[in-house]
């Protein structure tokens, strides 16, 4: 069910005589979908429900100065790393614009945006996730402190996880912490296709702070937007079979998830993983976004899994980087089988050591 959209919001302006001046800082953080978001209906509704761990250290900081406009519309400059950068510029532009009917009070500012990423941006670690979902943390903080609005934490996060999604699908999960499923999910009450929902309370203390070493097999941007991805499912002839499958999967997961059963944990994350893939590999046109080191490292995984029957395992974004999932209580071992066996293959010769982290924080 898509109610769309419920924020729209005229009284949330200034008037021209209280006009503020100030400035805010967020910090968000990226996300691993376990069980993908490949596929969409207008406007960003999944065509399936997925899930996700929230990470800890890859996260967008943004600081975000505002002042009264001076031509009376919404006025924005982006700097991304100290450079002002004219594309993500016009993204966020774009993104406000379409935002002026939830927040009417941004065509009445100007926003001076600096943002930076302790990652590499367009390298399929999910950086809109992060990007996007600061932007909201930050506005809905700006409705917060100005018109009194959303002052309970679950209303606040639910609006900035709405928005979020606007922004980018998979944001709206990085607006809550650990464990988060985006789309309306049977068995699980509270799940929607507008915002992201947390089930964290039932999930097994060993995925709480799961390790994800993020490594870095490319760190160049990537061909192929995720935005045009997504646009391929709709004449993709294996979509509506990639679409049960996901909701199975989900289905299969979250018992497991709940009970810390890593065995199908690996199976099921796994397989996301790879059809992830497989259904780029059979768009039309069809695209690749794996390297051939890719592949070697997933050898070599599937290996040491074999060799130790460690419970490490893999998954893909949308990109060439592999991410290494596994339980805390064996990552001095991993990071031996990573500086040993897969360091060769890292491009540059670097990984994130990363982990099921809390959500984004406020810092001013
Ligand atoms: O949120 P988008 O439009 O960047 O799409 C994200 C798609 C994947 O990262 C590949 C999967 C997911 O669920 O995050």
């Amino acid at each position: 069910m898509n109610s769309e959209p419920h924020y729209l919001n005229a009284g949330l302006k200034f008037s021209n005589s209280e006009l503020p001046a100030g400035k805010i800082i967020w910090r968000s953080p990226s996300n691993i979908a376990l069980v993908k978001y490949w596929g969409k209906k207008p406007v960003q509704i999944p065509q399936n429900p997925s899930i996700s761990f929230t990470l800890s250290k890859s996260y967008s900081e943004t600081e975000v100065t505002y002042s009264p406009s001076v031509s009376g519309k919404l006025e924005l400059e982006f700097y991304f790393d100290g450079q002002r950068n004219p594309q993500f510029e016009e993204k966020t532009v774009k993104f406000f614009e379409s935002l002026s009917g939830i927040f009417p009070f941004v065509n009445q500012l100007k926003f001076v945006i600096r943002s930076r990423n302790t990652f590499p941006h367009s390298a399929g670690i999910a950086s809109s996730a992060s990007g996007m979902s600061v932007l909201t943390m930050v506005l809905c903080d700006m409705e917060r402190q100005f018109f009194g609005t959303l002052q309970k934490e679950e209303a606040f996060r639910r609006k900035a996880s709405y928005v979020a999604r606007l922004g980018s699908g998979s944001a709206c999960r990085s607006v809550y912490g650990g464990v988060v499923i985006w789309g309306e999910t049977d068995g699980v009450p509270g799940t929607s296709d507008n915002y992201g929902f947390p089930v964290n309370e039932d999930i097994h203390e060993i995925f709480a702070d799961y390790q994800d070493t993020i490594l870095l097999v490319d760190a160049g941007e990537k061909k192929v937007s995720s935005r045009v991805g997504h646009g391929l499912m709709n004449s993709n002839p294996f979509a509506p079979g990639r679409f049960n499958q996901a909701r199975t999967n989900l289905a299969d997961l979250l018992p497991a998830l709940r009970t810390g059963d890593t065995e199908t944990f690996i199976r099921i994350t796994e397989s996301e993983a790879l059809t992830l893939h497989a259904m780029m590999m059979t768009s039309q046109p069809y695209f690749l976004l794996m390297k051939p080191n890719t592949l070697q490292i997933i050898e070599r995984i599937f290996a040491f899994r074999k060799k130790t029957g460690l419970p490490v395992s893999l998954t893909l974004d949308a990109g060439p980087n592999v991410h290494l999932l596994y339980p805390k209580a064996i990552k001095a071992g991993v990071k031996r089988f990573i500086d040993n066996d897969l360091l060769p293959f890292l491009s540059p010769k670097e990984y994130i050591d990363d982990e099921v982290g809390k959500g984004p924080e406020k810092i001013l």
